[in-house]
């Protein structure tokens, strides 16, 4: 069966100090952390993302501040996810077309991916991508 982008309940391990959040890999995300990158500094009304990844599987946690995550699975189910805490991360399987957008103030996007970066594993044009997910289903899936 298809994977979905889910939310996960991260552990939080509250304290008078201030709060600890952790992800380990296979345990809090299902996959080997292979990179892990930050969107930051992002001006108002300015989107990032806008492509799906063949291979690459990632964790999205909003560290500071909120966004919006809109997941397309291509095959017509397109879901928003409004992230605002840092003890809750958006696992978006791969094959997934993913936009982040609607970004407040001084908001810190953390990505962590199964990955590491290579520019082929990249779809960038929505059309491509629902080719793409029509292709591997086979025809009349
Ligand atoms: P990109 O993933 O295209 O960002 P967005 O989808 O938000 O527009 O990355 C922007 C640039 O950063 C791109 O030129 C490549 C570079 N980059 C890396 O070199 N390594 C990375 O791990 C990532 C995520 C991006």
């Amino acid at each position: 069966m298809k994977e979905e982008a889910v939310i996960i309940n991260l552990p939080k391990f509250p304290d008078r100090r201030g709060n600890l959040s952790v992800v380990e890999e296979e345990m809090n995300v299902p996959f080997k952390v292979a990179r892990t990158y930050w969107i930051y500094d992002v001006p108002g009304g300015e989107k990032r993302g806008g492509h799906a990844y063949r291979r690459n599987r990632e964790l999205i946690v909003a560290l500071s501040g909120s966004f919006d995550v809109m997941v397309d699975d291509g095959h017509g189910t397109r879901r928003s996810f409004r992230l605002s805490r840092s003890n809750y991360g958006l696992y978006v399987p791969a094959g997934t077309w993913r936009e982040l957008s609607d970004f407040s103030t001084n908001s810190v996007a953390l990505v962590i991916a199964s990955e590491p970066y290579d520019e082929n594993d990249y779809i960038r044009s929505l059309k491509q991508f629902k080719e793409y997910v029509r292709d591997k289903n086979g025809i009349g899936s």
